[in-house]
């Protein structure tokens, strides 16, 4: 093996296909998965990779310092591609300490269990922390974010990730740890947890119930395929330079309400129903409180430095993503079952 690589948050949405790339494409890496797996982590999102030798998992809550200690000993990691955290606006907005407690104390456990385990000597060592566009706050109806583009989160989620980088950068200018950090935009695709837009509206227009749309519907995201996400952090974590940032875009603005549309559209092709049958399930609900009008990333410096670029078109793209939801039903019902209807009612039916 000639890397050990902890990926933390390898049962959730973008870590499961981080880990999938690496396993398959680094047989002499070995992987070792760190994930909680609160109610967004299933192991059944890595089905298909875990019988490969080079893969490992351990159940760890990165709260625990000696729980990581002890795996830092056992496995003897040299890099860490840190993605667990707290990841959803909305609840954030309903139980802002959780993400304190993961995304910034928890990362700050895992900085210093990386220091005191490499003993001070980084040759050969990095911590790639993955980071969210939010942090940067909201645009107008022009610009893009930039890698120079100054902080300025609105929501609890965005504050605790904004604090997280800050940490990261941190523990770079003082103790000279070897960091690289990457903001993206919004993902999609398979394995993503209903409670964000997509996989929601997905879940929803094939069952026919009402497609919420917060406040006026347009607000405006820049949308990534998952796995072109997974692979701008393989390009970054073997060529990016250390105490560098990257910025990872799809180069993809789509209004909330136009995107629902097109979804609807898709799912009436796929499911036979009658043009616009799905849009009438289209219901405009109370606005998020704080909520940021416009996200769009400026890509350049990761294509002109790394040669990165998204592979799928946003159409080819969402189209394999519901086609993913439609042959994953088991998948569906085991992740909206139990606590996911109590965050729905919660969420929804009593907005
Ligand atoms: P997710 O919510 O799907 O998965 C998070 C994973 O972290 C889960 O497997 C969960 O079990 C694990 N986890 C949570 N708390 C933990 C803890 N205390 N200890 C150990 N494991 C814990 O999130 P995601 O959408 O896959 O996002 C992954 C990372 O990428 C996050 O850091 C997020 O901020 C960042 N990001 C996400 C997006 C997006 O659109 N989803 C965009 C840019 C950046
Ligand atoms: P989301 O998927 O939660 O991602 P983020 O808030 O991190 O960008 O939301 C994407 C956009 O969709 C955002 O503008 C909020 C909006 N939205 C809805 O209109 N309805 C919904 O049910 C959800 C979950 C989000």
């Amino acid at each position: 093996m000639n890397k050990t690589i902890f990926i933390t948050g390898g049962a959730g949405f973008i870590g499961s296909h981080v880990v999938r790339l690496f396993v398959t494409k680094y047989p002499d890496y070995k992987i070792v998965n760190i994930d909680a797996l609160t109610y967004a982590g299933n192991l059944e999102n890595l089905r298909d990779v875990e019988h490969y030798s080079n893969y490992y998992f351990e159940k760890i809550n990165i709260l625990d310092t000696d729980a990581l200690e002890r795996c830092f000993v056992l496995h003897q990691p040299d890099s860490i591609i840190h993605l667990a955290a707290e990841s959803h606006v909305d609840r954030s907005i309903v139980s802002p300490l959780d993400f304190v407690y993961t995304n910034v104390i928890g990362t700050v456990n895992l900085l210093n269990t990386a220091k005191h385990f490499w003993a001070d000597n980084f040759a050969g060592k990095l911590f790639y922390h993955v980071s969210t566009d939010e942090v940067f706050g909201a645009l107008g109806d022009t610009g893009f974010f930039t890698e120079q583009t100054k902080y300025d989160p609105h929501s609890p989620y965005s504050a605790s990730k904004a604090s997280s980088d800050h940490f990261v950068r941190a523990y770079h200018d003082t103790y000279e740890l070897p960091v690289i950090v990457s903001n993206c935009s919004n993902n999609y695709g398979p394995n993503h947890f209903p409670e964000k837009l997509i996989p929601l509206s997905i879940n929803n227009c094939i069952n026919m119930k009402p497609l919420p749309v917060y406040g006026d519907g347009l607000y405006t995201r820049d949308w990534l395929f998952v796995k072109d996400h997974a692979r701008a952090i393989d390009l970054i974590f073997h060529k990016g330079k250390t105490g560098d940032t990257y910025n990872i875009g799809g180069f993809n603005e789509w209004k909330n309400i136009d995107l629902v549309k097109l979804l609807c559209k898709l799912v009436d092709e796929k499911l036979k129903r009658q043009p616009g049958e799905s849009e009438k399930l289209i219901t405009f609900v109370k606005d998020r409180p704080g909520h940021d009008r416009r996200y769009a990333i400026d890509a350049t410096k990761i294509n002109k430095e790394l040669g990165w670029k998204p592979s799928v078109t946003f159409e080819e793209g969402l189209s394999q993503t519901i086609d993913w939801y439609l042959q994953n039903t088991d998948w569906l019902k085991h992740v909206t079952s139990g606590s996911y209807q109590h965050y729905y009612e919660e969420q929804y039916t009593k907005r």
